[in-house]
């Protein structure tokens, strides 16, 4: 029997070495670019797709895989905020993997706020020049700040751990609160006011798009850091930019941006047109800025790959739509 097509979107090289090795039955087509209207003509043969965070699956693209008789949407990621669910209802089943290592963005959450705080970035580039003064390098204690927690599912609830772990203060926020949690709940609004470090680790939803907007940031402390590793639709960039420049906001550690698409996952050092707000981002010393890295561990993309084919068997062995996002 003829075996089983796939059509991976906006794959690099780091993201095919667990398929290959776990890969035993199914025939992978690889792209490199993006999953959009344009490029959906790809998957022509494929019974399901693969995509990634930044790859397009709106109602044009979701009714043109439907067209070309593709079976199933496999994410192989978390979050889903790039898929129409309501175009794919009893279409097509789109199944992602939940949770494939809520360390990896925790544990880079704390190296963000570790590297802004300490002025880790600032230090390597000086000593690679030779420069070993100590001026400008001033941070603080983390023991003893507190740090406002947004979202404390799986990667929320491992950040807690290891602020604590710092000697850190918890507040959170979570409309669906754990029970017995070891840390506070408190109101958005008294988070914003009482945190000195505040981090995003709820999905992008239409509640959750610009939480952090121009009222929510007038209502932080002054000199608070902010920290996303989540979605860069939950913040509001212009309003991060301008709270940055006047000095409300002392830094950011940012892992996404609200126009990644075009810019994250690719080298794009010879763009001249460049999106301007993100322009002034990286420039900002008080910025550490990544391109959606967090997720970036060997145990993750193991378990992405693993994930990923274990919903691709449910569904092509036995029927079976695990994992499901509707
Ligand atoms: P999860 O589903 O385990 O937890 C999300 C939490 O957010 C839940 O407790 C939920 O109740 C809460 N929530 C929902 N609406 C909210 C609201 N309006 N305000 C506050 N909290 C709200 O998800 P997990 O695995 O912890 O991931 C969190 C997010 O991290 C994902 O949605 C994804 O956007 C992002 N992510 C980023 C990665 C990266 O590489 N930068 C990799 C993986 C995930």
């Amino acid at each position: 029997m003829e075996s089983i097509r796939l059509a991976f979107f906006d794959t690099k090289p780091y993201d095919r070495v667990w398929f290959d090795q776990l890969n035993t039955h199914y025939t992978i087509k690889y792209f490199e670019h993006k999953l959009n209207e344009d490029s959906v003509s790809l998957a022509r043969g494929c019974r399901a797709v693969i995509p990634f965070v930044n790859d397009t699956l709106n109602a044009a693209v979701i009714d043109a895989l439907c067209a070309e008789g593709v079976e199933m949407i496999a994410m192989r990621c978390a979050g889903y905020n790039n898929v129409d669910r309501h175009a794919a209802k009893n279409r097509i089943p789109v199944v992602r993997v939940p949770g494939y290592s809520p360390y990896a963005v925790a544990e880079f959450t704390a190296g963000l706020l570790l590297t802004l705080n300490r002025k880790i970035h600032k230090a390597y580039a000086r000593t690679r020049d030779f420069n070993f003064s100590l001026n400008g390098l001033v941070g603080f204690d983390l023991h003893g700040r507190t740090v406002g927690v947004i979202g404390t599912g799986k990667i929320g609830q491992i950040f807690i751990r290891i602020c604590k772990g710092f000697g850190m203060n918890v507040l959170a926020y979570d409309p669906y609160p754990l029970e017995n949690a070891d840390f506070s709940y408190v109101s958005l609004e008294e988070l914003l006011q009482k945190s000195d470090i505040i981090s995003l680790h709820c999905p992008l939803t239409e509640q959750t798009k610009h939480i952090i907007n121009q009222d929510s940031i007038a209502q932080m402390k002054d000199g608070a850091i902010l920290l996303n590793t989540s979605r860069g639709m939950l913040v509001e960039s212009e309003a991060l930019l301008e709270a940055l420049k006047n000095g409300k906001l002392a830094g950011a550690g940012l892992d996404v941006y609200e126009e990644e698409t075009e810019f994250f996952f690719e080298d794009r050092s010879d763009m001249v047109k460049r999106d301007t707000i993100l322009s002034l981002l990286v420039s900002m010393p008080n910025v550490v800025l990544t391109s959606h890295q967090a997720f970036l561990t060997t145990e993750a993309l193991h378990n992405i790959a693993k994930v990923t084919l274990e919903n691709l068997d449910a569904f092509f062995q036995n029927g079976q739509v695990q994992n499901s996002i509707q």
